[in-house]
Order: structure tokens, then C-alpha cells, then sequence
């Protein structure tokens, strides 16, 4: 007896099982190869973005995930249990690419269907929060036959997060949201990272993508083409400054935040990795009163969309080992 309580300790004392675990997911339709050896994990609260463009298999992936399709070649885990488990089915919440709602039900007899398919008991008054959550609050009685399509997606949200869901995958979350819509989304997943519910995200919105993603997986052709944290895959930033009259004391003291290179009056300075908050104001300040004229600073950094098309037009990441 002590030692099943031994076991129990020790087990509770590991830390959680990732979200998500797969490893070498495979899937052939007909002679179509649409997933080729795909592999990755998603940490506990931890907001992962799918890229890739049309028909890379990102769907296909999501769905080898959650066992709507069978993979011919892989393992997949979803919280620490096999994803055919209706134990870790039922903490999941998942927005479908392509769904649609029994027309005459109601917005808020969908969530109440929902929420007793995945035999969660959430009380009426949580589900109606989750509608208002979406911006749905005022058409919870309205049948969903007569929604917009931005409203079916604000639903098909709802039914993702209503069952109080560990991780969340979501296949195009925001494709049909007006600007507003797409910034409440933002907020929303930027909630739940806060709540540590990890969430699974495929959208072309790079920008989106981008703004809340931790790291990012990108697949072309069935295939991992990159993978990595924002930070990572986007690489060095540099200080780009256009300056007159650097002496040798100001000319230290722009090497002394990176390497340096100058053209004329164009100065590019590498930032550290780790750049503190105070380091540009800083220089900036140190330059003005080492006597040198500022007339341009400028932190810049590659966009994800940029690094995107650079990653998929040359076929693979060049830039990691
Ligand atoms: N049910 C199916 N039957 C036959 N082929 C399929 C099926 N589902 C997907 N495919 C093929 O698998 C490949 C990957 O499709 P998938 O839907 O996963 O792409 P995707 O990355 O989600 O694209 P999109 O950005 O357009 O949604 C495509 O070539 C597609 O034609
Ligand atoms: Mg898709």
C-alpha cells in the first residue's frame, strides 16, 4: 500500500505530460503523400502556430491529432494519453477548418449539445459567458441558420473553449472575423496561455501568427520546412542609425553594443539577443553627448511573412544548421 502511495508521489510530483506529442506522422492519399514524417511537441500552455501555404497538410496533421483521420505511419499522444483516449478527447476543444451547426438549433443549444457530448458539466450561466466571450451575447437565442459567416466562426470559437478545454486546436480561427473580431481572438488566446491551456493554431494571417505565437512549425509539402521560437526562426535584429560626426569615442561606443559596420553615414549596429530594454534610448543618449548628430534610428527586424516566403521559395531553412 505504500508503495502504490510511493508511485502516486512520485508521479504527481513529474511535471505534466506536453499537450500535444507526435512523432513521425505519415498519411498517403491514394499516391498523394500529404504528411511526410512530422513530428513536434506543444508545452503546456504554450501557443503554437501550423504555417504553411494551401494543401501543405496542416489540416491533415491537425486531424491525425485529434484521430478524425488515421495516420498510415506515427504515434500520437494528447495530454499524456492516446488521442483515441475519450479521457483526453474530452479536454480538448477544437474548431474545425470547414463545419457547420444544425441550422435550427440555437447558438446556445449548440453549446449546451456540446458541452454534454463532451460530458463536461458547465452551468448555464458559464455558457453564456463563453457566447459573450465571442461577442455572441445578444444572439444566444437566435437560430445559427440565420448567422453571418463571422458569427458561425465566433460559435465554432465558443464550442472550441466552452468545455473548459486543456488544449485547444484550432484550424483557421479567424478566415471570416472582421478586424475587430480577429484583435478579441488575439486577446482570447493570449487568455488562455495566461489559464496554461496550450493551444494549436493554423492560420494564413502571418501578421496574426506572429503577434501571439511562442513558436511556430512550418510545413510545405507534408514536410517540417522550419521550426522554432519566433526569436529563433526570425534571427538578429540590428540598429540601423544614420549619424554625423562619430568621433573614436563614439565609434567604441557603438561597438560596444554589437558589431558595427558603416557606409557613409549609415551605421548598422547587431543587437545582442538578449537586448535590454534601456540599451537603443541609451546609446542614443551616450551618441548626443559624445557630440554626434542623430538623424535616424531604426530597430529592425525580418517579419515572420518575410521569413516565411524566403523559407518556402529556397525550399528549406538555411540559415539553421
Ligand atoms: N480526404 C482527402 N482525400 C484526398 N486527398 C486529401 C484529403 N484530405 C487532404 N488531401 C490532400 O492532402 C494534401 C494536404 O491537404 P490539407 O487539407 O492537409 O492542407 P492544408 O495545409 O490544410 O491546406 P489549406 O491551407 O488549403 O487548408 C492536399 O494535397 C490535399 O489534396
Ligand atoms: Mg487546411
Amino acid at each position: 500500500m505504500t508503495e502504490l502511495h510511493d508511485a502516486e508521489a512520485m508521479i504527481s510530483d513529474l511535471p505534466p505530460s506536453p499537450a500535444v506529442w507526435c512523432s513521425g506522422l505519415h498519411k498517403r492519399y491514394r499516391r498523394r503523400t500529404a504528411v511526410d514524417g512530422v513530428s513536434f511537441t506543444v508545452g503546456r500552455g504554450e501557443v503554437m502556430g501550423l504555417l504553411g501555404p494551401n494543401g501543405a497538410g496542416k489540416t491533415s496533421v491537425i486531424k491525425m491529432l485529434l484521430g478524425l483521420v488515421r495516420p498510415d505511419a506515427g504515434e500520437v499522444l494528447l495530454l499524456g494519453r492516446s488521442a483515441r483516449d475519450p479521457r483526453s478527447r474530452s479536454r480538448v476543444g477544437y474548431l474545425p477548418e470547414l463545419f457547420r451547426y444544425q441550422p435550427w438549433l440555437t447558438a446556445a443549444e449548440v453549446l449546451a449539445l456540446h458541452v454534454r457530448l463532451a460530458g463536461v458539466a458547465v452551468p448555464e450561466a458559464e455558457r453564456r459567458e463563453c457566447l459573450g466571450t465571442v461577442g455572441l451575447a445578444d444572439r444566444a437565442g437566435d437560430r445559427v441558420g440565420g448567422f453571418s459567416k463571422g458569427m458561425q466562426q465566433r460559435l465554432g470559437l465558443a464550442v472550441a473553449l466552452v468545455a473548459r478545454p486543456e488544449l485547444v486546436v484550432l484550424d483557421e480561427p479567424t478566415s471570416a472575423l472582421d478586424p475587430v473580431g480577429r484583435a478579441d481572438v488575439r486577446d482570447l488566446l493570449l487568455s488562455l496561455r495566461e489559464r496554461g491551456v496550450a493551444v494549436l493554431l493554423n492560420s494564413h494571417l502571418i501578421g496574426e501568427v506572429e503577434r501571439v505565437c511562442d513558436r511556430v512549425v512550418i510545413l510545405d509539402q507534408g514536410r517540417i520546412a522550419a521550426s522554432g521560437t519566433l526569436p529563433e526562426l526570425l534571427g538578429r535584429r540590428e540598429l540601423r542609425l544614420r549619424l554625423d560626426g562619430v568621433g573614436e569615442r563614439a565609434a567604441a561606443r557603438l561597438a560596444a553594443v554589437g558589431r558595427t559596420t558603416r557606409s557613409g553615414d549609415a551605421f548598422t549596429v547587431v543587437l545582442p539577443a538578449e537586448e535590454e530594454s534601456g540599451a537603443v534610448p541609451g546609446l542614443v543618449a551616450d551618441l548626443v553627448g559624445l557630440g554626434v548628430r542623430v538623424h535616424a534610428v531604426e530597430p529592425v527586424r525580418i517579419s515572420l511573412e518575410e521569413r516565411l516566403l524566403d523559407i518556402l521559395r529556397t525550399g528549406h531553412d538555411e540559415e539553421r544548421p
